[in-house]
């Protein structure tokens, strides 16, 4: 089945998020979509999709004029589309989350449990997903998430699968597997529209490449185009993906973590025996398979766990135990790994999650005044150097696109006088653009002699950015090395192989 797209225009009050785009994808070809946070691209398949109405523009599917005012039209013709952020409904199962799928169609109320259960098996059997149809969904993987919303759009027969930032939340080897089931799908005749920052990925699987910028299609790209190709493309200069960094010296001790164990609710431990120190200048890095005990660490780092024994000294003061709110005051900048649970307030403005002083719920309400000079002119600032694309420094930062909203937690992390940085995967969701400048800015914080401790899944960025690195495992720092180590050395320790 092929789709194309015709003149298709959505303003949202001044601004052009899509500017006339035309768009043709064939008969079972992955046609990647890549551009700068904020060009337009989840717009553009949230029209196609029948989630947000169009200015104007018109569909057609096999060449034939189409209507789609909803999700429902969508899926009569045969588009599906798995969101930038999952909605399955965490404690029902795989089975009860397909069937009663929230975008109602006319298909949907005619499916029987028995009929559809078979046929999950059949589908899941077909494309190698090992899924159980009565597992509860908040017991499973992201990665395995996944692959339940991609069922959820094929039970219903999609030819045209639309995937907005499948891996942003997968680890490296859900990502082959993913890129895997791409292929199998393709192999099966489904056409895919495929979004995401990571060219690496578009380049292994893409058939074809449109590139937005502004909410114009600036080009069509070869997928044999050097990384750097594509990424001048997007964003419209040339962009250096290998920042280089100078040799640290400094060995006073800033952060100093000693015997730290942290435990569930009912006394497991999720964390063990956490001993390290980070210098003044220095980036430490904990790279690591997601679920090792990362997050956990990162919230003690901040007091926002509670079972935490042993110390965390800064600058020999301990801050276990402390509120988080006075945590972060003794002088830690703390970029949580899920901004859309603890980085921001949706609904607050730009200018005023700019200047909450935590993400914690009840301290924030004193910070803010919205009529305050310094405030406006402090978040007009950090808009133009942090490149947030937005409208109005007064718009909702729900408004703002997912890498944007990155930024905007980032730009008021990285403001604030500390000692130490507290970064989980600091640029997840950015375009290369953002992430230059994102690993350039966490760079001058280690020229000014603040202690950095990185979460990274994303190997590339913790070998540029990391002094050392500490490689976690099952809840315990299997071993910690210096940046010379290679890549397959520390893909080994993260696979909990220790030499
Ligand atoms: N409901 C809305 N109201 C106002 N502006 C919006 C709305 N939805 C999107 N926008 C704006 O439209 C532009 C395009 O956003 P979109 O989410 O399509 O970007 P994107 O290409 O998906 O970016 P990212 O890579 O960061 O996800 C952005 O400037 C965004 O702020
Ligand atoms: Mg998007």
């Amino acid at each position: 089945m092929s789709l194309e797209l015709r003149g298709v225009t959505k303003t949202f009050g001044s601004l052009v998020a899509n500017d006339n785009i035309n768009l043709k994808v064939d008969d079972g070809e992955i046609h990647a979509i890549l551009g700068e946070n904020g060009a337009g691209k989840s717009t553009l398949m949230n029209i196609v999709y029948g989630l947000v109405q169009p200015d104007s523009g018109e569909f057609l599917v096999d060449g034939n004029p189409v209507t789609i005012h909803q999700p429902a039209d969508a899926l009569a013709v045969g588009i599906g589309m798995v969101h930038q952020h999952f909605m399955l409904i965490p404690v029902f199962s795989v089975l009860e989350n397909i069937i009663l799928g929230h975008e109602q169609s006319t298909k949907i109320g005619s499916l029987e449990s028995s009929a559809a259960r078979e046929k999950i098996l059949k589908l899941a059997s077909e494309f190698g997903f090992h899924i159980d149809p009565d597992a509860i969904v908040e017991n499973l993987s992201v990665g395995v998430q996944q692959r339940v919303e991609i069922l959820k759009a094929l039970m219903y027969d999609a030819k045209i699968l639309i995937l907005d930032e499948p891996t942003a939340v997968l680890t490296p080897q859900e990502t082959d597997e993913f890129i895997e089931i791409m292929k199998k799908l393709r192999a099966s005749g489904t056409a895919i529209i495929f979004i995401s920052h990571k060219l690496r990925e578009v380049k292994a699987v893409a058939d074809k490449i449109t590139v937005i910028r502004q909410g114009k299609v600036v080009a069509i790209a070869d997928p044999k185009s050097t990384q750097e190709e594509l990424a001048s493309l997007m964003v419209g200069r040339p962009v250096n993906l290998t920042e280089k960094k100078t040799i640290h010296h400094d060995n006073a001790v800033v952060v100093k973590v000693s015997e730290l164990n942290i435990a569930d609710e009912v006394g497991r431990p999720l964390v063990s025996n956490i001993n390290f120190e980070i210098h003044k200048g220095e980036i430490l890095a904990i790279a690591g398979v997601q679920g090792n005990g990362q997050t956990e660490l990162a919230n003690a780092m901040v007091n926002l766990h509670k079972n935490v024994h042993g110390s965390i000294l800064l600058d020999g003061q301990e801050i276990v135990g402390l509120s988080v709110n006075k945590s972060l005051h003794s002088g830690i900048a703390y970029v949580p790994e899920s901004r859309e649970l603890d980085g921001l307030i949706g609904k607050f403005s730009i200018a005023e999650n700019l200047i909450l002083d935590t993400h914690h719920e009840q301290p924030f309400a004193k910070g803010i005044f919205m009529s305050n000079k310094a405030v406006e002119e402090e978040a007009q600032k950090k808009v133009v150097e942090f490149d947030i694309r937005t409208q109005s420094i007064d718009a909702p930062v729900s408004s703002l696109s997912g890498g944007n909203k990155q930024k905007v937690v980032l730009a008021r992390e990285l403001s604030r006088p500390v000692r130490l940085v507290v970064a989980c995967q600091p640029t997840r969701g950015l375009d290369v653009g953002a992430i230059e400048f994102v690993h350039k800015r966490i760079l001058e914080e280690r020229e000014a002699g603040r202690a950095v401790l990185l979460f990274s899944t994303e190997l590339d960025e913790v070998m540029t950015l990391a002094d050392r690195i500490a490689v976690m495992y099952k809840g315990e720092i299997l071993s910690i090395v210096d940046a010379s180590a290679t890549r397959e050395q520390i893909g080994l320790l993260m696979a909990g192989v220790k030499s």
